[in-house]
């Protein structure tokens, strides 16, 4: 694994461990590269009001927003077991919004597999105004 991969998965890691999520019990890590070559991440917040819950990916695009970053690099999603956790459909068009179709996606497991996907492979024929 390259350094930067390496440098968002521990990132992702990171901020999985902070995940609320007391009612799936499925904790997620996001962690983004912005084109101010800072990385950002997030996790999944829960609420007992189901619908309000919001995912890893939300999480780290809010904290990029609001620092000032406008395009993801990269983005790494960091699954609780070993199977990937490609991201929801909900956040693959939260992603669009600042991503380009040559975007990295990567998702990693916990025993330590890393698949890595072009953003274009996940969401074709995008909605876009
Ligand atoms: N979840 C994410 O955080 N990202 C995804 O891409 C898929 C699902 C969260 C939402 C919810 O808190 C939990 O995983 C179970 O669906």
């Amino acid at each position: 694994m390259d350094k930067q991969t390496q440098h968002l998965l521990d990132a992702a890691l990171a901020a999985q461990k902070n995940s609320y999520s007391p009612y799936s019990n499925f904790k997620v890590g996001a962690a983004i590269l912005a084109n101010d070559n800072t990385t950002y991440h997030g996790c999944n917040v829960e609420n007992a009001s189901y619908p309000l819950g919001q995912c890893a990916e939300a999480g780290a695009i809010s904290s990029m927003v609001a620092s000032g970053a406008t395009k993801i690099e990269q983005v790494l999603i960091a699954s609780p077991n070993n199977a990937f956790c490609p991201p929801c459909g909900g956040c693959r068009q939260k992603i669009k919004e600042f991503a380009s179709e040559s975007t990295l996606v990567h998702m990693a497991t916990q025993d330590g597999q890393i698949k890595t996907v072009p953003f274009k492979d996940l969401l074709p024929l995008a909605f876009e105004l």
